[in-house]
């Protein structure tokens, strides 16, 4: 079956399996920033943003995403640059496996919560695990990173 992404501001088109997941469909056309981390929907490594909101790719039919809005780390460079610039700063980048799913999960949280409390942003960023274990650092470059942001 077809299916029509606008993938990064562009309107596309992929060929999918009924039973193929977004994870698979991205990365069997080449979009490998979207990371397979576990394949199980508790690492999310895989996030991408589904119309604004972060979704684990892993777990969401292709089919499921049709005519929806797919944002990855490629279409928010610059975003994506500045969120990593305070990742580096806090030395909250280790081996980067996480970084792009962490970075965009950040971007939504940005906004879809003004001024978040410590606990919020605890809370949002649950769902993306850090194999390194770099949560302190990585909690203050995101504190650094909203703070400079408002
Ligand atoms: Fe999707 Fe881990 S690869 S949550």
């Amino acid at each position: 079956m077809k299916i029509k992404l606008n993938l990064n501001g562009r309107d596309r088109e992929f060929e999918i399996a009924q039973n193929e997941y977004l994870l698979e469909t991205l990365r069997n056309n080449h979009i490998t920033s979207v990371k397979n981390g576990c394949d199980k929907s508790t690492c999310g490594a895989c996030t991408v943003l589904m119309d604004g909101k972060p979704v684990l790719s892993c777990s969401v039919l292709s089919a499921r995403a049709d005519g929806h809005k797919i944002t990855t780390v490629d279409g928010l460079q610059k975003e994506v640059e500045e969120i990593s610039d305070f990742f580096g700063e806090e030395g909250a980048d280790q081996c980067g496996f996480c970084n792009t799913g962490m970075a965009l999960t950040v971007y939504a949280l940005k906004h879809e919560l003004k001024n978040p409390t410590d606990e919020q942003i605890k809370d949002y960023m649950v769902g993306n695990l850090c194999r390194c274990t770099g949560y302190h650092a990585q909690f203050k470059a995101i504190k650094s990173y909203l703070e400079v942001k408002k």
